[in-house]
């Protein structure tokens, strides 16, 4: 039987997140027509299926679908992750309204993206996946400049090996990452990359975001006190899945929980003491739902959560209707 819970702090919503869901719930508020979002506002499944069934947001992958939804659309919400200039200039061509609620650290990224290119760089961009929406849409700003670079230890269609990548110039080179990877594989890659281009550029302020770092360190800071680690993330959340495979090899054992009834397939019995954390993405009340589970079964269960909480806020981003002028 479990008798302590150790839950990790910080865990559960970033910034980014916050903002990005709270801008898709106000233009289902206050928008006439059904509003749309492009690409899953955040990596998790329960958020999505909560604004589609309580504030009948559409989700689609493609723009031109949104004339085809019932109840037509006017205003298109770009979700967290970010998207390459393509996008935005199709919703323009639409006439769609746009709401950007792309993650200012991942606006950040793309920044410097944008700064190399013009002068002249290749981009190293070092990602776990080159579908991942972030990688697609930070390369998108740079496509002539840019070469896929997967973190260490992940290999993928599109990504190049940091051992073997070549570039066109070794002297004008630069690594930038995606926000969300392990900390540790990802030092290690960009080491690889230096070892092997001596000039090459990596910028100042790290791209990885706090949150994905902080939640990989609250982690850390619990796997030496517990015999079994869940993690609660759907499995597209690329922070959320580090942090799995973070807590299997610091605690050896890692179970992935979508909600508290994914427990129902898990043998816990010889498990006394448990880590519990969550994505960037996940709701919180996800991860009360399994404390409450094991309490039913314990009335004398220990729950231990230290640590501190973020105090960063983002502000919500404001309606670009179609005829007003692109960002830069
Ligand atoms: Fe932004 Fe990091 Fe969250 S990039 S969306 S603060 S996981």
């Amino acid at each position: 039987m479990v008798e302590r819970i150790y839950l990790a702090k910080p865990r559960g919503f970033c910034a980014g997140v916050v903002m990005a869901i709270g801008a898709v719930e106000r233009a289902a508020r206050t928008e006439e027509k059904p509003v749309t979002v492009y690409h899953s506002i955040v990596h998790n499944h329960t958020v999505v299926d909560r604004l589609e069934r309580g504030h009948g947001v559409h989700f689609v992958e493609n723009l031109d679908d949104i004339s085809a939804l019932p109840g037509g659309g006017e205003t298109v919400v770009f979700s967290a992750h970010g998207i390459s200039p393509l996008v935005r200039e199709r919703a323009r061509a639409l006439g769609l309204s746009t709401i950007d609620a792309t993650c200012p650290l991942v606006t950040k990224v793309h920044t410097e993206a944008k700064k190399y290119a013009r002068e002249g760089y290749t981009i190293l961009l070092i990602g776990d996946s080159a579908q991942h929406q972030e990688v697609i849409g930070t390369s998108g700003e740079a496509p002539d400049n840019t070469i896929l670079v997967g973190v260490l230890g992940k290999s993928g269609e599109g990504l190049h090996d940091p051992h073997t990548v070549t570039v066109p110039d070794p002297d004008k080179l630069v690594v930038l990452t995606q926000t969300t990877l392990s900390v540790d594989d990802t030092r290690r890659t960009v080491d690889i990359l230096k070892a092997r281009f001596p000039r090459l550029i990596v910028p100042p302020s790290e791209d990885l975001c706090y949150a994905t770092k902080n939640r990989q360190d609250a982690v850390k800071a619990i796997a030496p006190n517990v015999d079994a680690f869940l993690v609660l993330t759907s499995t597209h959340s690329s922070n959320g899945m580090r942090l799995l495979e973070l807590a299997a090899d610091t605690c050896g054992r890692a179970e992935r929980l979508e909600t508290v009834a994914d427990l129902a397939d898990l043998d816990l019995e010889s498990v006394r003491s448990v880590g519990i954390t969550s994505a960037a993405s996940t709701p919180d009340d996800l991860v009360q739902a399994v404390v409450a589970h094991f309490r039913a079964l314990n009335p004398d269960l220990q729950v231990i959560e230290e640590g501190e909480w973020e105090n960063i806020e983002f502000r919500e981003p404001k309606k670009i209707l179609p005829g007003q002028p692109l960002p830069r």
